[in-house]
């Protein structure tokens, strides 16, 4: 009996490590198996620890003075304190902790000072009308991020246990959630490698921490539309890399094609794909839209493009009120046709700090197409004034995006 159950066990493993055989060798390349295995490991640890993980909350005993709501900027304060964890090979995800807020001492041969493995994400707290206190889709923000490490190797880390470390920290800090109109606490969650070692590699030791900034209103003088610059010399991602993602080093490649905008007196870029340098992409660090006719078209997620959670929630709303919403290949050329015919009613970018950011003119080449007279469109208003009033507390929230800090 005994007998028949040892060798019942030694088939069922050896049937268990050829099932695992054929699925590798069917899926992956060698790189990849190391790639899985690497992330797996972490995305295990993480869910694990994540159960056991206490979060300590040490609090500050000198807090900064707070600054004048009505010169906030955006990211130019910090708050009193901030969330860290560390990863460890072999320890997973650990040490959840809210401590004040204070400099990293990091070794001169830091990984993330040499190859950039470092991604990040943006949120907001908002301070509603009748006085609580909501994030918008912090769900949406994780599984980015999450996706982000993957691509970059980076360990997985459960996204629920951070949304609650997330709400600790700014009911910690609620008092620098700024009250002024359109003001909110900016969230900046990132991750980055701190192994001591100038080699390329994935790391083994990582650092996590999630920091608070309050913001000003974006459109502090009402919502100004911007003067748009088509790159055609430089590309800010191609499918492939890592344009999904929010990787640090996809803003450091996007300076120089911004700064040469700037010379010019354009605010921003219009990206377009790095292949063929014909289809639209993204508009500086924002998802774009554009009303062509009656048809709302935004550019289809194809692996260069940041799958914005305002972009989602547009596409979401906008469907829910019957407009017709494309997603799909855009290109320049039919963007040109359609100003041409009288056919480009709007254009703008979304994105959390902005919402909405009106494109008041495109340059191509030598071509210059004013857009609505430069002036906001009616869609463009509609959404902002729907999303901020979502968000603010100003108006129902009937698709359950909000999430309040209790
Ligand atoms: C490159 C890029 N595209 C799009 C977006 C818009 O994403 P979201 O709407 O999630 O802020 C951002 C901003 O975070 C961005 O950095």
């Amino acid at each position: 009996m005994h007998r028949r159950l040892f060798l019942f066990e030694i088939a069922a493993i050896l049937q268990k490590n050829i099932v695992i055989a054929i699925y590798i060798f069917t899926n992956c390349r060698i790189s990849d198996i190391i790639y899985r295995n690497k992330c797996l490991k972490g995305k295990l640890i993480t869910k694990e620890g994540a159960k056991t993980m206490e979060l300590k909350i040490t609090k500050t005993t000198n807090p900064k003075q707070k600054p004048d709501q009505t010169k906030l900027g955006f990211g130019n304060y910090y708050t009193d304190h901030m969330f860290v964890m560390n990863y460890d090979d072999g320890e997973g995800w650990h040490d959840a902790r809210i401590v004040p807020y204070a400099p990293f001492e990091l070794d001169p041969s830091s990984m993330v000072l040499h190859y950039a493995q470092e991604c990040f994400e943006g949120l907001k707290a908002y301070r509603t009308v009748d006085g609580k206190i909501q994030l918008f889709r912090p769900d949406k923000n994780m599984a980015r991020m999450n996706a982000s490490c993957e691509r970059l190797c980076i360990p997985k880390f459960d996204g629920d246990f951070v949304i609650k470390a997330i709400k600790e920290l700014v009911k910690v800090d609620q008092d620098w959630i700024p009250t002024e109109k359109d003001t909110s606490l900016y969230i900046r969650p990132f991750v980055f490698a701190v192994d001591h070692h100038v080699g390329v590699h994935p790391a083994k030791h990582l650092i996590f921490c999630v920091i608070l900034s309050p913001v000003g209103a974006y459109y502090a003088k009402g919502l100004a539309p911007v003067k748009i610059y088509v790159e055609q010399k430089y590309v800010r991602a191609v499918i492939g890399g890592t344009g999904y993602t929010k990787a640090g080093a996809n803003y450091a490649i996007s300076l120089k094609g911004q700064e040469e905008a700037a010379e010019q007196g354009y605010e921003q870029t219009l990206w377009l794909d790095g292949v063929e340098r014909k289809y639209v992409e993204e508009v500086g660090a924002m998802n774009v839209m554009f009303v062509l006719g009656d048809e709302v078209v935004t550019p289809e997620l194809r692996g260069s493009i940041l799958g914005g959670i305002t972009r989602m929630s547009i596409v979401e709303l906008l469907k829910a009120k019957g407009y017709k919403v494309s997603e799909r290949l855009l290109s320049i050329d039919e963007i040109v046709d359609a100003f041409k015919k009288g056919e480009l009613k709007e254009a703008f970018g979304t994105g959390t700090a902005a919402v909405i950011s009106p494109i008041g003119e495109l340059k191509y080449g030598d071509l210059v197409m004013p857009i609505n007279d430069g002036k906001i469109g009616p869609i463009s208003q509609m959404l902002y004034d729907t999303l901020t009033g979502i968000q603010w507390g100003r108006i129902p929230d009937e698709f359950g995006w909000t999430q309040v800090v209790e």
